[in-house]
């Protein structure tokens, strides 16, 4: 499917393209040239299972070569791009989680703590879960979440695999959550259901699902999700809402309608990253000039999949 360096013709709606066109202004050529490329494969070290540089010589021995991912530290592309890093022997053992460099950036802008209490939302399959158990050094407690039975079962294989002890595995309907454990988390990673425009390097199904329904209909769930995820927090707590997409009613409106609840948007850095500020307006409506501190991370931008990451803080009343 990725043998042309185009996406075939047929696949861009007209009204995808119109509103894509309008959102990425001169950027939509490269936006859509970076589109039909293949992604570059890419691992996570797991600290947790072993040194760094023992495991980087592990996979050298089997001629899997590494380079660093400059925003995450335990991240590296891998080369070649042959599929089967997945069937070696460090990837069985937990040693490495496939994950693709982007995805990699939620957990950092959330930067988590050994020790604290956290909540994943929208936890399954669990990349970011067991990144964030790695970050904080299996001390204090994650519950990962996740309304999908299937999903789950991956989840746990995952949380398994990487030998995450401080994971917690729950199965609920996100929008709930806050009723069952009430206002105690650190900080809440909602990394939600989405579009998913970001993956189309992976896949051709988001263009071939993508429409303006779809979008405001996702809109809908993700902000009550929002709500949940943004009540769970203590007061000052520290909350991440990503998706892999770029419709602003998937991201900007999403994070506005916790600014009009009195969340906070926090200015946070991505080392190495390029990234474009979050949209303050989107078709005549004017969004919090705090919504330029979120991140439109574009595949062009770094040659990633794409994602948007937001910071908030939740202020006590
Ligand atoms: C983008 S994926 C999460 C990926 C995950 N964070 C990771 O890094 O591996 C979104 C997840 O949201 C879950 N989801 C959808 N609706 C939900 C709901 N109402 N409550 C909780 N989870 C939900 C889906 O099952 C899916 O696993």
């Amino acid at each position: 499917m990725f043998s042309s360096n185009e996406i075939p013709s047929g696949l861009l709606k007209p009204s995808f393209e119109e509103k894509y066109r309008k959102m990425l202004g001169n950027e939509y050529g490269e936006f859509l040239s970076f589109l039909a490329k293949r992604t570059r494969k890419s691992i996570r070290i797991n600290k947790m299972k072993g040194k760094k540089e023992d495991i980087i010589a592990l996979l050298s021995e089997d001629g899997w070569n590494l380079k660093e991912i400059p925003w995450y530290s335990y991240g590296f592309w891998i080369e070649p791009q042959a599929e089967g890093i997945g069937n070696t022997i460090a990837h069985k053992l937990g040693l490495i989680y496939v994950q693709e460099a982007a995805s990699m950036v939620p957990p950092v802008v959330l930067d988590p703590k050994p020790g604290e209490f956290i909540l994943d939302l929208a936890a399954a399959p669990g990349s970011k879960t067991t990144q964030i158990s790695e970050m904080m050094e299996w001390r204090g407690v994650i519950v990962a979440n996740d309304v999908s039975p299937s999903r789950i079962n991956a989840l746990s294989s995952n949380v398994q695999r990487m030998g995450c002890i401080n994971v917690v595995i729950s199965r609920a309907d996100g929008r709930r959550i806050y009723r069952m454990y009430g206002e105690i988390f650190d900080r809440v990673l909602l990394d939600a259901p989405c579009s998913s425009i970001g993956q189309v390097r992976r896949s051709w199904e988001a263009l071939k699902r993508w429409n303006q329904n779809l979008v405001e209909r996702i809109s809908v769930l993700q902000k009550s999700l929002a709500i949940a995820a943004y009540k769970a927090l203590k007061p000052g707590g520290l909350m991440v809402y990503s998706t892999c997409t770029f419709d602003p009613e998937e991201n900007e409106f999403v994070v506005q309608s916790l600014v009009d609840k009195g969340a906070e948007i926090v200015k946070s850095k991505i080392p190495g990253m390029r990234t474009r500020e979050g949209l303050v307006e989107w078709n005549g409506v004017k969004l919090d000039d705090s919504l330029a501190y979120t991140h439109r991370i574009y595949p062009h931008l770094n040659d990633t999949e794409g994602f948007y990451v937001a910071l908030i803080r939740k202020v006590p009343v």
